[in-house]
């Protein structure tokens, strides 16, 4: 079953969260852009690489590759090589293959703004649809990767197993659950859930302590210390 949240902890969560992070965010550059191309550069790239790493290639391959066009135009060997140091290739490979896509026959090169137009794109998968959705178009479409699974796990399903396909389904719900009223209001809300997941409720602990959405988390209510 999908866990219950209800109408006040869902705004509660969401409240707390976004003000957290208005003060708190890392200054990243696609969260400067809303650029529908720039940003599924970016959410490519931090799939299966640290942001750290990130930063060091983020802006030299749009520097190569400023638009979706020159992408789609470049060689397989130019974009492999602007892709070297970040590995996991087959991103690249889709990348450019969508690039190759959404010009073909001279059309503009647009990203569609609907998550389900995105995901029938080569290479997008329901977290990128949902993260170009509402980061570059700032539409209120849910998002859901590892650290976001794991931070709505322990903030209101603590007996789901995100690594389970029906519970990740759950998750799924749960997330659109939460989201804030407007497009405006998700892309900080996204960003939030990414941000929190990174630097409070991480993997390897929960620093309950620090976190702004204690007062609405099933298991940050129960510690009374960091774990
Ligand atoms: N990982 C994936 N998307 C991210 C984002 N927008 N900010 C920080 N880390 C991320």
């Amino acid at each position: 079953m999908t866990p219950r949240v209800d109408d006040a902890t869902a705004r509660e969560f969401s409240r707390r969260l976004r003000a957290w992070f208005r003060r708190h965010h890392r200054d990243l550059p696609w969260r400067r852009t809303r650029d529908p191309y720039e940003i599924l550069v970016s959410e490519l790239m931090l799939q299966q690489t640290q942001v750290s790493r990130v930063l060091e290639f983020y802006p030299r391959f749009l520097t190569r590759f400023p638009t979706v066009h020159h992408l789609a135009e470049a060689s397989p060997k130019r974009v492999r090589e602007a892709w070297e140091g970040l590995g996991y290739y087959a991103r690249a490979r889709n990348l450019h293959a969508l690039a190759r896509h959404v010009t073909r026959g001279g059309a503009d090169g647009t990203l569609p703004a609907h998550p389900e137009e995105l995901r029938a794109l080569p290479g997008i998968g329901a977290y990128t649809a949902g993260a170009v959705a509402s980061f570059a178009y700032e539409r209120r479409a849910a998002l859901v990767d590892t650290n976001v699974a794991r931070v709505l796990t322990r903030a209101f399903a603590p007996r789901l197993d995100p690594k389970r396909p029906r519970d990740l389904t759950r998750l799924w719900r749960v997330a659109e659950r939460v989201l804030p009223s407007t497009g405006k209001a998700t892309w900080v809300h996204n960003q939030a859930l990414m941000e929190l997941g990174a630097l409070v409720c991480t993997a390897r602990v929960a620093r309950c302590d620090a976190c702004p959405v204690r007062a609405a988390c099933k298991t940050g209510r129960r510690s009374n210390v960091t774990r």
